[in-house]
């Protein structure tokens, strides 16, 4: 009798009935190795050409409708697809997300993959000539990645820090952490095959005022964690502030970072997140942040752009929202805008503060032999700390605020172990717009304020709702 080879799949631990539904390993990468084009085939020719890849969210509940919004999005442009997967399979509730399936898919917030089954997401797959990816917000994704896996997925969203974090009160980091470790470890497996699966990661975290040190370093270290296992592609992905001489920094930052710290066999794609904070809700001003996004993108050398639209201010999109939203960020990457010069040296002196800044969070990390347990031990100690946090395992002591110009400084740096010339540099970026300390409820007031930027951006530019002629 042949045994069958092990299956990485095993070091996963999934749970017993869907390990069960499975195909064999096998199968699994013959589906993974299906002509077809890669998604780093696409971040690749972005690169080359300049133009950053576009990529909406999309998800909803059942499978005829994810189909043909799939169909729907296929066609505006768009260089990648999104699996957005609902909440309940993001939290492992696969019993309700499967009734809710069957019983009133509408009031799922994305697509069930792991309900549906590997089939139907072969189906999904099969449907549109772009890579697809999974995106979700899952502290566990164990199952949900090998049912992608078999499904002929490509690329995965989520990371033991940037999964947990913003979407957990109290789930432990060693948990996390251990749990995309196993991810990662089928990733590497499957790099060592010759089957590229691309790992992003959310650097985005608690989305609102996030400093880019904070955000790189820590996709950085998810990064890093991941490559350890033998993952050889990456897509850290940064939120846009705003400013734009920062945010091409940072994005053009992941790129220098990813040769200082991960070494030349990882290709790192950087992704830029369209603005994640309150979104203005006048569809032409929305739009108008939408095609900034784009431009940010381009300028920054962002290998992919995940786009917004107008409808951000209300909830979930539907289909004719998103292509719009695709479309307007399709603009924004246009070389028609490229008469646009930026100061560089202005844009030289941020990435050097922000590469500053990332190697003081990151270097004594990467100085342990324990990479994951330094990181479970910086976040207790406050070293590593996030902004705004909604989980008891960060200090969220750390406070951001913009400066005179809306770049995002540190107000606040808790216990980061940043150097003397880094603190008293983000003391005086700030100090050039507020002209003294303030009072703690003017920094409330302040950092709200900030948060709220392009709500007040759009209100100064264009009059009162009740002043505008109506359509
Ligand atoms: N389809 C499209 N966008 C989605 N988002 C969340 N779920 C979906 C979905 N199923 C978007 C939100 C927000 C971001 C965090 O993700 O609208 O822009």
């Amino acid at each position: 009798m042949t045994r069958e080879p092990a299956s990485p799949l095993g070091d996963l631990r999934l749970s017993p009935l869907l390990t069960a539904t499975l195909p064999r390993w096998e199968q699994i990468t013959a589906e993974l190795r299906r002509p077809g084009p890669h998604i780093a085939d696409v971040l690749r020719l972005a690169d080359a050409t300049g133009r950053p890849a576009v990529q909406p969210r999309c998800g909803v509940g059942g499978h005829p409708e994810m189909l043909r919004l799939l169909g729907e999005l296929a066609a505006t442009g768009a260089d990648v697809l999104t699996v957005t997967v609902d909440a309940h399979t993001r939290l492992q509730q696969y019993a309700t997300a499967r009734r809710l399936m069957r019983d009133s898919p509408g009031d799922l917030n994305g697509y069930p993959l792991v309900a549906h089954g590997w089939r139907r997401g072969r189906e999904l797959r099969a449907h549109v000539p772009h890579p697809l990816q999974v995106r979700h917000g899952s502290p566990d994704a164990r199952d949900l990645f090998a049912v992608s896996l078999a499904s002929g997925i490509t690329s995965f969203e989520g990371g033991g820090i940037g999964y947990n974090l913003p979407y957990s009160k109290d789930v432990p980091l060693r948990t996390t952490l251990g749990s995309w470790q196993r991810i990662d470890a089928v990733c590497g497996a499957l790099a060592g095959d010759g089957v590229l699966i691309d790992r992003e990661l959310f650097g985005t975290l608690s989305a609102v005022l996030m400093p880019p040190s904070i955000s790189l370093a820590i996709t950085l270290l998810e990064a890093a964690a991941a490559a350890r296992e033998g993952v050889r592609c990456v897509s850290p992905a940064y939120p846009q502030s705003g400013e734009m001489h920062q945010d091409i920094a940072a994005l053009r930052a992941i790129r220098v970072l990813g040769r200082r710290y991960l070494g030349a066999d990882v290709e790192v794609f950087p992704v830029l997140h369209e603005f994640m904070g309150p979104f203005p809700r006048t569809p032409q001003y929305a739009n108008f942040l939408i095609i900034y996004g784009g431009l940010t993108a381009r300028l920054g050398r962002a290998s992919k752009v995940v786009s917004k639209t107008a409808q951000e201010g209300f909830g979930i999109p539907d289909a004719a929202a998103n292509a719009e939203g695709i479309l307007n960020t399709i603009l924004g990457t246009s070389d028609l805008l490229d008469f646009i010069r930026v100061d560089e040296d202005r844009i030289a002196e941020e990435e050097s503060w922000i590469l500053q800044e990332v190697g003081e969070l990151v270097e004594p990390l990467f100085a342990t032999g324990d990479l994951l347990g330094g990181i479970v031990e910086a976040f207790q100690t406050g070293r590593l700390d996030i902004p705004f946090s909604a989980s008891v395992h960060a200090h969220s002591d750390v406070l951001p605020a913009r400066d005179r110009g809306g770049a995002v400084r540190y107000a606040h740096l808790g216990a980061l172990p940043f150097s003397g010339t880094t603190r008293s540099r983000h003391a005086r970026q700030l100090s050039a717009r507020t002209g003294a300390t303030h009072r703690a409820t003017g920094l409330i007031e302040q950092i709200t304020r900030d948060i709220n930027y392009f709500l007040d951006k759009e209100r100064t530019v264009l009059p009162a709702t009740d002043e505008r002629p109506q359509p």
